[in-house]
């Protein structure tokens, strides 16, 4: 296990207090190496963004564990989950989070800036040519709420590769792109896990896009119930 990047035990998640309280992730053991690309699926409110929002530190597990990198997350302050989250992971949102009233450049620059205190021309360089590999770099000085659907997520992609993360929590990143944009988000996301070595965790619905990971993990009423390593040695 000395590729172990990610390890989650029995990781339990209830939503809701009292008679309403509803066990949504039923104990999640999973772990993830540097540099896998990992397809998640399952059908509607299975868990699938639940777990995801717990990798990412964003939400807190009602029982169990999550460790990245050696770092319990459980151990983190909210500050340093803050910063830990800034550092070490990148995300797509099922519903993305643009700030509409900044440009489609600076949405891209944001994770950077809160990272660095200020942007450099190399930064802003890189944020152009992601910005090209989403087919957005005509739109840099758009609004972020003056552009459609489909592009705010291409945003959110670009958004998310900036700091090189060393993984990325993508929840249906492809979710409302046509197949011409859906092809270029996910080369651009294979392409950086190749790369960087970055590890991906990918919800989607699209069974023939998650083929094409490195592995399936499919979560059914909030348990894994397979979990399907593909193997490198027969891809072409
Ligand atoms: N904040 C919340 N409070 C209460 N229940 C929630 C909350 N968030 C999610 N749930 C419930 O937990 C279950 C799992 O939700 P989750 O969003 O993880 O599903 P999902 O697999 O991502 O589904 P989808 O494919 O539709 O996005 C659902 O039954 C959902 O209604
Ligand atoms: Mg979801």
């Amino acid at each position: 296990m000395d590729n172990g990047l990610i390890q989650i035990t029995d990781l339990v998640k209830d939503y809701g207090e009292g008679e309403a309280r509803t066990r949504v992730l039923k104990g999640i053991n999973l772990d993830f190496e540097c540099g896998e690309f990992t397809a998640l699926i399952g059908a509607s409110g299975s868990g699938k963004s639940t777990l995801l929002n717990l990798i990412g530190a964003l939400d807190r597990a009602t029982a169990g564990k999550v460790v990245i990198d050696g770092t319990d997350l459980s151990d983190l302050n909210d500050d340093e989950l803050a910063l830990f989250r800034n550092r070490t992971l990148g995300f797509i949102f099922q519903f993305h989070f643009l700030l509409p009233q900044f440009t489609v450049l600076e949405n891209v620059l944001i994770p950077y800036l809160i990272y660095a205190g200020q942007v450099t021309p190399a930064m802003e360089k890189r944020a152009m040519e992601l910005l090209d590999r989403v087919g957005l770099s005509h739109r840099r000085d758009n609004r972020a709420n003056a552009i459609s659907g489909g592009e705010q997520q291409r945003v959110a992609v670009a958004r998310a590769l900036i700091n090189q993360p060393r993984i990325i929590l993508a929840d249906e990143p492809t979710g409302n792109l046509d197949t011409a944009n859906t092809e270029n988000v996910f080369n651009l996301l294979r392409e950086m896990n190749g790369q960087y070595c970055t590890s991906m965790i990918m919800v989607t619905h699209d069974r023939e896009l998650a083929q094409r990971g490195d592995r399936v993990v499919e979560i059914s009423d909030g348990l894994v119930i397979s979990d399907v390593l593909k193997d490198s040695s027969s891809e072409g």
